[in-house]
């Protein structure tokens, strides 16, 4: 097995949603058909401990979004697609890892200043009040699922950035410690991938719950496009696309040809029942047969597990030797 030239992890919280889609499973799925690419693309469920206490809604939301990606196209077979506790070897090299990683390094990672400053803004006499060990140390078990495959790219939005820094920092110092083993990440921040606008217009997010699931039923995604905000112009008044949520939705999966003649008939005026009745067809006329994939999928989560276990066994004939490697440098090795 080669080093992955491009690997990113999904947390396994939540259901997918359209803005999921946009910005994070529709260029993984582009770049997992690439047969000159090594991609790895993994479920998070160690990650999902973190804020996540509930086994059943873990288990759902694993499946869910496992069904999503394969739903939606994603070339399993081309790519390595695997389940993140399915990897001993990872929780093994994250605690090597931690043994290298200075304290300092976590106090400035901003989840967990954030959770600080909450508690501090609520005069909590605890700053660390609810904060757990995994939330603090949760980049480092980030940098062991990189390090794990040396993986030279690591596709991730904005608010990962730094974790990729860290990661760096922490392979540094294991190839001065130690043996030079591991190759530096980079994040790959893909300013084209689309940003998407929730129901009220803000960022669609889980923690905004201003979503629209990928795959409710048909009735569920013409309610839910009814219900975005829009301004009260009349049918016939020119209006701004630019400030549309409708309009940036629609952008967000047309053709350029498309989003042209659509922004002229902005200025034209088209009404908002109409444009709503439009995008509401035009995102079904896409999500129409990966749905149906998508409810074959979740009644079958045995097909899916097959999937997941062959993902595992590609990845581990990785991860098992280069764990290997990394015990017998460190002086973790047999005696005789
Ligand atoms: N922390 C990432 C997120 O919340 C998910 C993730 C876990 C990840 N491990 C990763 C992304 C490794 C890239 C590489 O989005």
């Amino acid at each position: 097995m080669k080093n992955a030239d491009f690997l990113t992890g999904i947390t396994t919280s939540g259901t997918p949603h359209l803005g999921n889609y946009v910005g994070a499973i529709r260029p993984a799925v582009e770049s997992s058909k690439n047969p000159d690419l090594n991609s790895y693309y993994f479920l998070a469920d160690y990650h999902s401990l973190i804020k996540n206490h509930d086994p059943k809604k873990r288990q759902q939301s694993t499946l869910e979004i496992a069904a999503a990606w394969i739903a939606m196209g994603l070339d399993y077979k081309n790519c390595v697609f695997y389940r993140q506790s399915d990897i001993p070897e990872i929780p093994e090299l994250t605690w090597i890892i931690t043994c290298l990683t200075a304290k300092g390094l976590m106090n400035r990672a901003h989840a967990y200043k954030a959770a600080v400053q909450d508690n501090e803004a609520d005069k909590n006499t605890d700053s660390d009040k609810a904060i757990t060990m995994g939330l603090f140390s949760y980049p480092i078990l980030m940098a062991a699922d990189i390090l794990m495959f040396n993986a030279k790219n690591v596709p991730v939005g904005k608010d990962q950035i730094q974790h990729i820094e860290m990661t760096r920092d922490i392979a540094a110092r294991f190839n001065h410690q130690y043996k030079k083993l591991f190759i530096l990440p980079e994040a790959k921040v893909d300013e084209s991938s689309a940003i998407l606008a929730g129901l009220d217009g803000r960022k669609m997010s889980k923690s905004y719950n201003n979503f629209i699931p990928l795959f409710g039923t048909q009735k569920q995604l013409r309610k839910m496009i009814m219900k975005i905000t829009t301004n009260s112009l009349a049918p016939d008044e020119p209006k701004d696309p630019a400030t549309c949520t409708l309009f940036s939705i629609y952008k967000a999966f047309a053709t350029q040809a498309q989003t042209r003649d659509m922004a002229a008939r902005y200025s034209q005026g088209i009404g908002w029942g109409t444009m709503k009745q439009e995008l509401f067809e035009y995102i079904d006329q896409i999500l129409k047969e990966p749905r149906t994939r998508y409810n074959e999928l979740m009644e079958n989560p045995s097909d899916i597990e097959t999937i997941l276990q062959e993902g595992a066994a590609r990845a581990r004939q990785f991860s098992v030797p280069f764990l290997d490697k990394i015990k017998k440098c460190v002086g973790l090795t047999s005696l005789g």
